[in-house]
């Protein structure tokens, strides 16, 4: 199979799908590899590594032209609509129900989109999420550091235990990786943190993991307005489900806040758990409302870049291996983990909760695959 790595073109976005071993498993495999003029310098590898490893380094438009399996870190954008034709694999984030444009450009051409997002292991986890939700949750963390800071507009604190002042407070909702990210370094640095869950398991396992410092509270509405009243900056770290149409933090609820606590919302789906949420960039990643600043880029991960790239990288290419050595059809009929993270074929949706949030028709994976 040929497959194509694109330069990433999200704001910011300095992650590219594929590292130079990657390029080296599937050569190893007997395929052949494309990756655009200069994708992976923003993640620290260079053109000529991706050669030596026995990649083509081709212009933009080669790369979409000859690549059967676009392999890619984010959703697609306006801009290369245009290459998208029928039977194309896309494998990459795709957030479809964030995306409604995308969404009615995918099943137009008729692609086969696989998400990273929906695929998940046999606990019923999502492998290809775990490593960018650690570096989402600490990184996450560094940006609050850097949004408390005065000179960003915040409210001039330094997220730290200073002697002789009251400590900083920092409460996390959700005691996931993502949570449990951001909580081990905020603890380090010696601030008071609350991690909120309502999965008691999940609050167990974090006592084990966590300084004894960090309280570990039962997620309802009485603990969240506790925390809302006494914490400097509220992180959300859960995976709100996008069908849902309540929200965990309400506009109204953010009168409890103290004026220029910052919240960060590491999930940043619009109008999700925290109902005042939009998504933000990294040019422009703050905002103001009822007076509680709110920082909500939805590719954290991407500032963190050669980190990034290398861990997506080993999460990601044993599953784009197994579809590049099988092809997609059989690939998705003989596991059905990749098979959750199939959202589109050939003009069918076939991610239930897209459908629910968009009300479009949708069918099963199954379904389309006469499985
Ligand atoms: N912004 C970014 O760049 C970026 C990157 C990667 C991941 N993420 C997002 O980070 C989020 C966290 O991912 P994760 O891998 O840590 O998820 P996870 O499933 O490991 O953890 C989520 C936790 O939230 C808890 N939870 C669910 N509902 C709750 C509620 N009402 N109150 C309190 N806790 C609740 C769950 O019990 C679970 O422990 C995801 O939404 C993911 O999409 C964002």
């Amino acid at each position: 199979m040929i497959i194509g790595v694109p330069k990433e073109i999200k704001n910011n976005e300095y992650r590219v799908a594929m590292i130079p071993s990657g390029v080296e498993e599937f050569i190893k495999n007997g395929h052949e590899v494309l990756i655009e003029t200069g994708a992976g310098l923003g993640s620290g590898f260079g053109d000529e590594d991706y050669r030596k490893a026995g990649a083509e380094i081709v212009e933009r438009e080669i790369v979409f032209k000859r690549a059967e399996m676009i392999y890619k870190v984010k959703e697609f954008l306006q801009e290369e609509f245009k290459y998208l034709r029928e039977g194309m694999i896309i494998f990459t984030y795709i957030h479809s129900n964030a995306f409604r444009a995308q969404t009615d450009v995918f099943l137009k051409n008729k692609v086969v989109g696989i998400s990273y997002e929906d695929i998940e292991d046999k606990d019923g986890k999502f492998p290809l999420l775990k490593p960018m939700s650690e570096i989402a949750g600490k990184g996450g963390f560094l940006m609050a550091m850097q949004y408390t800071q005065k000179i960003n507009d915040g409210n001039g604190l330094l997220l730290a235990r200073i002697h002789g002042i009251r400590t900083p407070e920092v409460a996390i909702i959700g005691a996931g990786v993502a949570g449990l990210g951001a909580a081990e370094i905020a603890s380090n640095l010696g601030n008071k943190v609350t991690i909120l869950d309502i999965n008691l398991d999940k609050l167990e396992k974090a006592k084990y993991v966590l300084p004894s410092n960090v309280e570990l509270l039962y997620s309802n509405k009485e603990n969240l307005v506790m925390c809302l009243k006494r914490s400097d900056v509220l992180m959300n770290c859960i995976l709100w489900p996008k069908w849902r149409k309540d929200h965990l933090v309400t506009r109204d609820m953010l009168k409890f806040m103290k004026k220029g606590t910052l919240i960060v919302d590491v999930f940043c789906d619009e109008c999700g758990a925290i109902e005042t949420c939009r998504a933000t960039s990294h040019d422009h990643p703050i905002y103001f409302e009822e007076g509680v600043m709110h920082y909500c880029v939805d590719n954290i991960p991407a500032t963190f870049s050669q980190t990034a790239t290398t861990s997506l990288c080993h999460a990601t290419l044993p599953y784009a291996i197994e579809i590049a050595n099988k092809g997609y059809e059989r690939a998705l009929k003989e596991n059905k983990y990749l098979r959750k993270g199939l959202c589109f074929y050939f003009g069918v949706l076939t991610l239930e909760e897209t459908g629910k949030k968009q009300n479009r028709p949708y069918k099963t994976p199954e379904q389309v695959l006469n499985i």
